[in-house]
């Protein structure tokens, strides 16, 4: 179901047709940004067709008031927005006093282009307007990655059939809403509007949770080698300002407009002024030539790719594809404030209104800490410590106690802001997903630090609540965890779901090791915070019983682990037997028929076997993948990865390949059909670990890196960096070899295809 109706190239992303139909999904697939503010691929010059403005700014939110038909205790108040930012890009333009609009004139030529090597965005057209000018248009965008807050643009005009007089009217519009809003209220007031000479800013400050952003902008008319700085004239509306640029130019000639703009982000209680914020910022930029900004541009994409990109020969589409995984994943976060994290339509879109997820745990962390410096994953994971006080908050609001935390399944700041109970109360896996983080940068970086300063607290909490979630069964002689919903979210209110009982006892293990290990190594800073948290070994003693007994549904007829207490009681069909005209089921069916369905919306079972590896052999695997492969759908972007990597393992390679492309191609082919409303940019980092870890095989086994080939049919060839311990492994597979290039200062001992090897 694949709408390729852009072009394939290893490092861009064409679209070679004006489609009017694609124009929302094309403004979500050429979405730029830099981990601060980022926005969708809107046209700067009016456009009266079919959009949707999206201009969003990181960890600027707004409380919407929940909206339920029958409140339940333990609801959040609010359900967190990620706002929709005001518009600093708009340039209304006038040609012989006709808009220059491309729903309304006749479109010649289209082209748009995303230069994932540069971060670059590209636009031309040719059109001829209603009053038969004619004109060629070359728009170059980008958000600067060097400099937090610019963001620039070079609009050029091109008179092709007549003399012309052109108008350019940059502006600045703050009164934007939101497309999904329970309520009317508005989510910004703006505060002061500035005009003066070529620089505009208006101050906004949001509803409730008082955010304050200066939206800026500076322009200049380019002619001939002449700079026009001064705009003829300036006009103010009530939450827009705009600056009027005009020039009569011959046929043939070209004209350009160069605006900076973009936001400053004044958080809460910013002490400087943030209208001369901005005007340093300008000051510090117009002068510079666009090129010269292109050029840095460039060098700060270099230096990215320079450690993050992964080179596939011979399949073009899963090179493409993989690039911009790896570049939306660099343009929503850059790991270098621990208040910002991952949402999982990143820039890109409304939709899942609160910005973190388990996603950000499960699936991302691996291609931070394995393409960046260590302190971005240390920041991802540090994001949940600064929110444990509310973590613990959440928990007691639904009635747990002595320190328990449940971390949200949605946030924003800490806060619960999901609304589904079937999810706010039932999804609990999630606190194993963020315990599981930590192991897992401490396995490969071998950083102790996080747990010793931070990370402790975290997973003592975690383990309260799983200690108090667990009830034990008279009937079975065993610790059960009842009523809740797994990473399938196509069942709720199920008993022991096999992941969330499998995670939580190792959450119990990991934490009491952990204990263990910084009581020994560091027995003052152990004994501060048993202080702090109130901690007394005692507790111990009950984690140990449920460890030693928790339930754990198996049948032992099929010798496999049941993904819930009922689950044979279903009826057993697999998925390819379900006509095509109804998938995907949740779009197709009622919800209780998805419900007591065996179709499966991402791993579940399989999740567990993917963290998890070490606990079970490759037969057991096999089997569970072949038990469990065939009722999944894959109705959540998070799903074809693991069963990708999983399939690796199994040799099951074309599979495995498939689901490759399935994640990785989600967006460019638009599978699910829904692209338009955002990408989806947290299983981004699923597509990564399908080729690092499916593909190119690495684990950790027997605690050495290790390496395993299992190159495509497709491909040639295939290599990946990653950081380990803080020193660069080059991994080069070819058909059927594998070579490395260690950075390191001193040797490493891996496993390369089951083979010990030393690398110098
Ligand atoms: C998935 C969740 C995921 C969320 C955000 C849902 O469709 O089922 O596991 O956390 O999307 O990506």
């Amino acid at each position: 179901m694949s709408t390729s109706y852009l072009d394939i190239d290893p490092w861009k992303i064409i679209e070679n047709t004006f489609d009017k139909n694609k124009i929302m999904s094309s403004e979500s697939i050429f979405s730029i940004g830099n981990g601060y503010m980022g926005q969708r691929a809107n046209f700067e010059e009016d456009y009266s067709g079919e959009t949707f403005q999206g201009s969003y700014i990181g960890g600027i939110y707004y409380p919407d008031k929940t909206k339920v038909g029958w409140w339940k205790n333990g609801y959040p108040e609010y359900f967190a927005k990620v706002l929709n930012a005001p518009n600093w890009i708009g340039i209304h333009i006038q040609i012989d006093g006709e808009i220059l609009d491309l729903n309304r004139g006749k479109v010649k030529r289209f082209q748009r282009e995303l230069n994932m090597k540069n971060g670059i965005y590209t636009r031309k057209f040719q059109i001829t307007l209603n009053n038969g000018i004619e004109i060629s248009a070359e728009i170059i965008r980008f958000i600067s990655l060097k400099e937090n807050s610019l963001g620039a643009i070079q609009y050029k005009i091109t008179a092709l059939n007549r003399d012309c007089e052109i108008l350019f009217e940059p502006y600045i519009d703050a009164g934007i809403v939101n497309q999904d809003s329970n309520w009317d209220d508005a989510f910004w007031k703006n505060k002061s509007l500035k005009n003066i000479d070529s620089f505009a800013a208006i101050i906004s400050k949001t509803n409730k949770t008082k955010f304050e952003v200066c939206t800026y902008m500076s322009s200049k008319l380019i002619f001939q080698n002449n700079i026009i700085n001064s705009p003829l004239s300036k006009n103010k509306f009530k939450n827009k300002l705009s600056q009027i640029f005009k020039i009569n130019i011959h046929k043939g000639k070209t004209v350009k407009l160069i605006k900076l703009g973009g936001y400053i982000n004044g958080k809460r209680n910013y002490k400087k002024n943030l209208f001369i914020e901005a005007e340093k910022l300008i000051e510090k930029f117009k002068h510079i030539d666009f090129n010269e900004l292109l050029k840095v541009q460039t060098e700060s994409w270099k230096r990215i790719w320079e450690m993050s990109d992964i080179k596939i020969k011979g399949d073009l589409k899963s090179q493409q594809a993989i690039r911009f995984n790896i570049f939306h994943l660099n343009q929503t976060y850059s790991g270098k404030d621990p208040e910002l994290n991952i949402g999982p339509k990143g820039f890109t879109g409304e939709k899942y209104g609160g910005s973190t997820y388990w996603d950000t745990e499960a699936y991302c962390l691996p291609f931070y800490m394995f393409t960046k410096d260590q302190s971005i994953p240390k920041n991802l994971l540090k994001y949940r410590f600064l929110q444990l006080d509310k973590a613990i908050e959440n928990a007691e609001k639904l009635g747990f106690g002595k320190g328990a935390a449940l971390y949200p399944m949605v946030t924003m700041n800490g806060e619960e802001c999901h609304n589904e109970w079937e999810i706010t109360f039932e999804e609990i896996h999630r606190n194993g997903a963020i315990a599981y983080a930590i192991y897992n940068y401490e396995r490969f970086t071998k950083d102790f630090t996080y747990v010793k300063e931070m990370g402790i607290e975290v997973l003592i909490a975690i383990s309260r609540f799983w200690s108090q979630r667990f009830t034990f069964s008279n009937d079975k002689k065993k610790y059960v965890i009842l009523g809740v919903t797994g990473p399938n979210e196509y069942e709720n209110n199920v008993n022991n779901n096999w992941y969330t009982n499998y995670i939580a006892r190792w959450c119990l293990v990991y934490t009491k090791n952990q204990i263990k290990k910084l009581e020994k190594l560091y027995p003052i800073d152990f004994l501060k915070i048993s202080k702090k948290i109130n901690w007394n070994k005692v507790e111990l003693n009950l984690w140990e019983d449920i460890i030693q007994k928790t339930y754990l549904p198996y049948d032992d007829d099929k010798k496999i682990f049941l993904q819930q207490d009922g689950f044979l009681d279903k009826e057993l069909i697999p998925a390819k037997r379900l006509d095509k005209s109804v998938r995907p089921i949740n779009q197709n069916w009622s919800w209780d028929r998805i419900l007591r369905s065996v179709y499966i919306k991402q791993a579940d079972v399989l999740q567990g076997f993917y963290f998890f590896s070490d606990d079970f052999t490759l037969e057991e695997l096999e089997k569970h993948y072949k038990y469990y492969e065939p009722f999944t759908v894959h109705e959540s972007s998070l799903s074809p990865s693991v069963h990708s990597v999983l399939a690796c393992r199994i040799g099951l390679i074309d599979d495995a390949y498939k689901f490759y492309l399935q994640t990785s191609r989600l967006d460019l082919d638009d599978y699910n059909l829904e692209v338009e409303e955002g990408l989806h940019i947290t299983s981004m980092a699923g597509s990564w670990m399908s080729i690092v870890e499916g593909f190119g095989g690495m684990q950790i086994v027997n605690d050495k890196l290790s390496f395993e080939n299992k190159l495509p049919i497709e491909w040639t060839s295939l290599s990946f960096k990653i950081n380990f311990e803080g020193s660069i492994l080059e991994v080069n597979v070819g058909k059927n070899k594998t070579n490395f290039i260690w950075k390191g200062k001193s040797k490493i001992n891996i496993i390369s295809n089951g083979k010990k090897i030393s690398l110098p």
